[in-house]
């Protein structure tokens, strides 16, 4: 029977904290009316002291997860899209997988900038397709306000924190993600990065003095980059999915500038109604940007069954995509035993992990001087004859 890879759960978090263009225009030299007219953004939502990217992935899975019938138990794989991960490693996706209780299930980050969501996504819908999992639960997660220069008025203005989810299962109904094309080319590696931080440039009091923690972006490249391949690829996904452009009723672009929405859909001789907009409330939150208007698309009804649904979005790397998807609206009744059972195994999953800890410590404390074997005298004594 042939499998197909349904989206049955979604989720958004942003960080409660929003600010406004006015006050940018009292931290760099901007204006509103710059910002607004260049970038359709007016507010950004930026994480708080005791927010960072795992804890905006957990809050999103929690969400998705709520709305299906499955205990993290049952989820086989998260995927962690994120160009702000939590750390360097251990994977972000391990972070939400212990904080949710997911015990059963493989965890990796993906690193393909903007674009990471829809390259994770196809990932786990082809895992579930070819049958080798059956849940998964996918995230785009970022915290790119820890990664900006405050004081660098072309890149600051831009971004935005937050995090979008989805649960993506195996049915035997037709539909759900049908196509999808990724794309890379890294000669443009230099046009959007951040440099520092990693094997390259290892940090030290010299790469801070000189700000190479924080991102560095040609914007007006990244631009013409961006308007080249967003109405490419959507073709493209669009033509291997056996579908024609008309047959698309909803395009959910990367929310990277108004301006470069505006123009794949010229380029497309598509309506700007079809796209989904949502950049004056959230700015550019990379990788989460999708999965954010997804939530946002559909509790506002705008994408409905029956629906064939493209998501589009080009990043650093230089990365781009695009996946087209069959909108049939999956569900997974969520019955008050089911929800009984998610609290329960996910209380059980916190006290596992606690115990884990503490019998991992116990061991350390007991055992720890001997995990490297130590001679015996009798051994001391042959070695020194
Ligand atoms: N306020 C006021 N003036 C500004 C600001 C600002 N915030 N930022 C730049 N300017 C100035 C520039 O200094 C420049 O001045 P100059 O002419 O005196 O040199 C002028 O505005 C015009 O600059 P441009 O770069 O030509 O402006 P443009 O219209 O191209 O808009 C922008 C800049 C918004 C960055 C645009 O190029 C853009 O959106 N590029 C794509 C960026 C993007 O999508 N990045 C994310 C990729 S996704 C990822 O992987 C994270």
């Amino acid at each position: 029977m042939a499998r197909y890879a349904h989206i049955i759960g979604w989720g958004m978090a942003v960080p409660e904290r929003v600010l406004t263009n006015q006050e940018l225009e009292g931290m760099v030299d901007t204006s509103d009316e710059w910002i607004t007219t260049r970038t359709g953004i007016r507010t950004r939502h930026i994480a708080g002291e005791r927010e960072s990217t795992a804890s905006l992935a957990t809050e999103a899975a929690r969400r998705a997860l709520r709305m299906t019938a499955l205990s993290a138990i049952e989820l086989d794989l998260i995927i962690v899209a994120t160009a702000s991960p939590e750390h360097l490693f251990p994977a972000t996706a391990c972070l939400v997988q212990d904080a949710i209780g997911a015990a059963r299930a493989g965890a990796f980050d993906l690193s393909a900038a903007c674009t990471g969501f829809i390259y994770a996504l196809n990932m786990a819908a082809q895992a579930i397709r070819s049958g080798s999992i059956q849940h998964a639960l996918v995230i785009g997660a970022e915290t790119l306000s820890r990664l900006v220069d405050w004081k660098d008025r072309n890149t600051c203005v831009l971004f935005g924190d937050g995090a979008g989810a989805v649960v993506l299962s195996a049915s035997d109904v037709p539909g759900g993600v049908l196509s999808c094309v990724m794309r890379s080319d890294g000669s443009g590696a230099n046009l959007l990065y951040v440099a520092a931080g990693g094997s390259r440039y290892p940090a030290s009091p010299e790469t801070v003095e000189k700000g190479m923690h924080t991102i560095r972006m040609n914007g007006r490249e990244v631009f013409r980059f961006a308007t080249r391949v967003m109405a490419s690829s959507t073709r493209e996904a669009v033509s291997l999915a056996g579908l024609q452009l008309e047959d698309i009723e909803v395009i959910i672009p990367h929310q990277a500038n108004r301006r470069i929405i505006e123009s794949a859909a010229r380029g497309l001789k598509l309506p700007l109604d079809r796209f989904l907009i949502n950049i004056d409330r959230y700015g550019n939150t990379s990788s989460a940007s999708i999965p954010i208007a997804l939530c946002e698309g559909l509790a506002d009804g705008r994408i409905n069954p029956g629906d064939h649904v493209v998501m589009v979005a080009f990043g650093g790397g230089l990365t781009w995509g695009a996946l087209t998807m069959e909108w049939v609206g999956v569900e997974m009744p969520v019955t008050p035993r089911a929800r009984w059972r998610r609290r329960f195994l996910r209380r059980l999953a916190r006290l596992r992990s606690f115990l884990v800890r503490i019998l991992r410590k116990l061991e350390g404390l007991l055992w720890g001087a001997r995990s490297h074997p130590r001679s015996s005298a009798k051994d001391r004594r042959r070695r020194h004859e």
